[in-house]
C-alpha cells in the first residue's frame, strides 16, 4: 500500500462498526455452562438469545486465551487456542458463527504489550540466557548496582511496585503490569511478524474485530524516565500501520484501541485513516455527572473525529472501572485510576436514576456505543468482597490500599432468588450479593420499569434511529444537555437540580425516568420525536 492510498479515507456511512452497540462480555463472569463457577463458552452460547433480544450488534469478549489467570487471562500463555476453563478452539469458532447467524459481529481482545511468564516464548528466553536471541523478545536487562542488585531503572509497575524482576542468572526482565506479565520488545522484528500472524489467525476463524489492549504502551524508550518513556511514543503508530494493513487483507475487519490519554490531539493520532478505526472514549466514562463538563468531553470527542471521519464511541463502564450506578451515587461522580473512591458513600436510588440517565444520553450520541455486561441490569460495584477472595493483582501489588477491579466482575445474575442466580451449577468464583435476586436479568425482563427494559428499548430505537452521525446542540437551560440528531430525535438530560420544561416535540419516545407533569425532573433523561 502507498502511504498516500489510505484504506479507511472515504468511510462507509453504512460499515457496520460505525453506529455499532457492542457488548462487552468479560467470560469468567457472564455464564458458567459446564458447573466449575468460572464463565465459559457453554454459558455464553447459551445466553445468545439474551444478547440478541437485548439488540446487541456485536459482542466484544475480554481475552479467551490460556492463561494463568494472573491478571483476569490479560496474562497470555497461548495467542493461538482457548482457555481450557474457557472451552475449546472448536467452541470459539461455533461461538463466532452462532453469533454470525443472529446476525451478532465478534471482536477478541489482543494483548500486546505483554505475555504471560508461562508463555513459551517466556520459557525459552528464561532457558537460552543472556545474550540469547530468545531473550531479545522480551526487554532482559542488567541491574544496576556493583552486583546488579539493583533494578536497571526506576519504572514502577502500574499495578504498584517496581517494573523489573530479576531472574535466576542476574539478568532483570521488565513488565510494566505483574511480574507474570513480561513486556514483550517491539523493537524486534520477530515480536512485529507474530502478531501480524496472530491478527491473521483470528481474522482467518471469522472474527470481525480487535481490542487492542493497552496499545499506547509497546514502545519503549528504555534511557527515558517515567511514564513518559513509555507512554504513547511515536513509534507505535508504525505498529498499527501494520496492522491496518492486517485488517485490509480481510473484508470489513476492524482494530479498537485501548488508548488511555489525557491529550485528545495525541489520541486522534492513533485514528488516522491507516491506523486503528475506532478507540474507546475514556474521557467520557471518567468525566463527572455534571452537564457542563459533558458538554465539553462530548464536543472534544465530536471535534477530535469528525475531522478524521472516524465513529467517536461512548463507554460507561467496563471491566477496569466501577459500575456507573456506584460512581453516580457519590458525592464525587467522576473516575479515576489512581483513586478509585473505594468505598466512599454512594446513594443507590440517586445512583440509579443518573445511570439510567447517563444510559439514554450515551444511546443517543452519534457513534459507537459500548455495553459492559451488567450494565443493563444496574449492577452496582461489589466493594464489600471478603478480602481473601480478591484476584486483582492491584490488590496485593498495591500493598493491599487498593482493592482493584473484583467489585465489578462478579459473575451475572440471572434467575432464581438466591446465589448462583442461574450463573451455573456451582459456586461462583466470586460471590454475588443476595440483594441481586431483585436485580436478575429474569426479574427485568418482566418489568418495564426495569434497567433491562430501558437498554432493549433504547438500543432498538437507536438501531432504528439513531447510530453514526452528529447532532446539533438545543440550548434548554443551565444544567440540561439537549441536542437534536438529524433523524428528528431530540435528547433532554436535567443534570439540574429543578425540574424543566421540554422544548417543543410531537411526543416522547422514552424516558429514564417518571415525569413531573410535563417537566423533566433532575437526573432523567428523555427522548423526544419531533416533526
Ligand atoms: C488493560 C486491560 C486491563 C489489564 C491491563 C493489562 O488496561 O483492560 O484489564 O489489566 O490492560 O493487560
Amino acid at each position: 500500500m502507498s502511504g498516500s492510498t489510505f484504506p479507511g479515507a472515504t468511510p462507509d456511512p453504512e460499515a457496520w462498526w460505525r453506529g455499532a452497540a457492542i457488548y462487552q462480555v468479560y467470560l469468567r463472569s457472564f455464564a458458567d455452562g459446564n458447573g466449575d463457577g468460572i464463565g465459559d463458552l457453554a454459558g455464553l452460547r447459551a445466553r445468545l438469545p439474551y444478547l440478541s433480544d437485548l439488540g446487541i450488534g456485536a459482542i466484544w469478549l475480554n481475552p479467551w486465551y490460556p492463561s494463568p489467570m494472573a491478571d483476569g487471562g490479560y496474562d497470555v500463555a497461548d495467542y493461538r487456542d482457548i482457555e481450557p476453563s474457557f472451552g475449546t478452539l472448536a467452541e470459539a469458532e461455533e461461538f463466532i458463527a452462532e453469533a454470525h447467524a443472529l446476525g451478532i459481529k465478534t471482536i477478541t481482545d489482543i494483548v500486546p504489550n505483554h505475555g504471560s511468564d508461562q508463555q513459551k516464548w517466556f520459557m525459552r528466553a528464561l532457558e537460552a540466557g543472556p545474550g540469547s536471541p530468545e531473550r531479545e523478545r522480551f526487554l532482559f536487562r542488567e541491574g544496576r548496582g556493583a552486583g546488579g542488585e539493583l533494578p536497571p531503572n526506576d519504572w514502577q509497575s502500574i499495578f504498584g511496585g517496581p517494573a523489573w524482576t530479576r531472574v535466576a542468572d542476574g539478568q532483570w526482565y521488565l513488565h510494566l503490569f505483574a511480574p507474570e506479565q513480561p513486556d514483550f520488545n517491539w523493537a524486534n522484528p520477530e515480536v512485529v511478524e507474530e502478531f501480524h500472524d496472530v491478527l491473521r489467525f483470528w481474522f482467518d476463524r471469522g472474527v470481525d474485530g480487535i481490542r487492542i489492549d493497552s496499545a499506547a504502551l509497546l514502545v519503549k524508550d528504555m534511557d527515558g524516565e517515567g511514564e513518559e518513556a513509555y507512554t504513547d511514543l511515536d513509534g507505535v503508530h508504525d505498529i498499527y500501520r501494520g496492522w491496518r494493513r492486517v485488517a485490509e487483507e480481510y473484508d470489513d475487519r476492524i482494530l479498537i484501541g485501548e488508548v488511555w490519554l489525557p491529550d485528545q490531539e495525541r489520541f486522534a493520532l492513533y485514528l488516522r485513516p491507516d491506523e486503528m478505526h475506532t478507540a474507546f472514549n475514556f474521557d467520557f466514562l471518567a468525566c463527572a455527572w455534571d452537564a457542563a463538563a459533558l458538554r465539553r468531553s462530548i464536543e472534544e470527542t465530536l471535534a477530535t473525529h469528525i475531522p478524521l471521519g472516524a465513529p467517536p464511541t461512548w463507554v460507561l463502564s467496563n471491566h477496569d472501572v466501577t459500575r456507573p450506578v456506584t460512581k453516580y451515587g457519590r458525592a464525587d461522580t467522576s473516575f479515576d485510576h489512581a483513586d478509585r473512591k473505594h468505598g466512599m458513600p454512594s446513594d443507590p436510588a440517586l445512583g440509579e436514576r443518573r445511570a439510567r440517565a447517563a444510559a439514554l444520553l450515551a444511546m443517543a450520541l452519534p457513534g459507537g456505543l459500548y455495553v459492559y455486561q451488567g450494565e443493563e441490569l444496574g449492577l452496582p460495584e461489589v466493594e464489600d468482597l471478603p478480602d481473601e477472595l480478591r484476584q486483582d493483582p492491584i490488590w496485593v501489588r498495591s500493598g493491599h490500599t487498593d482493592p482493584g477491579r473484583d467489585g465489578c466482575r462478579v459473575p451475572l445474575p440471572w434467575s432464581g432468588d438466591e446465589p448462583p442466580f442461574g450463573f451455573g451449577a456451582g459456586q461462583p468464583w466470586l460471590p454475588q450479593p443476595p440483594e441481586w435476586k431483585a436485580l436478575t436479568a429474569e426479574v427485568q425482563a418482566a418489568d418495564p420499569a426495569s434497567m433491562f427494559t430501558l437498554y432493549r428499548t433504547g438500543l432498538r430505537l437507536r438501531r432504528e434511529l439513531l447510530g453514526d452521525g452528529t447532532l446539533a446542540w438545543l440550548e434548554v437551560g443551565e444544567g440540561v444537555l439537549a441536542f437534536r440528531r438529524e433523524s428528528g430525535l431530540i435528547c433532554v438530560v436535567n443534570l439540574g437540580a429543578e425540574p424543566v420544561s421540554l422544548p417543543e416535540h410531537e411526543s416522547i419516545l422514552l424516558a429514564s425516568g417518571p415525569m413531573e407533569g410535563d417537566r423533566l425532573p433532575s437526573d432523567t433523561a428523555v427522548w423526544l420525536r419531533v416533526i
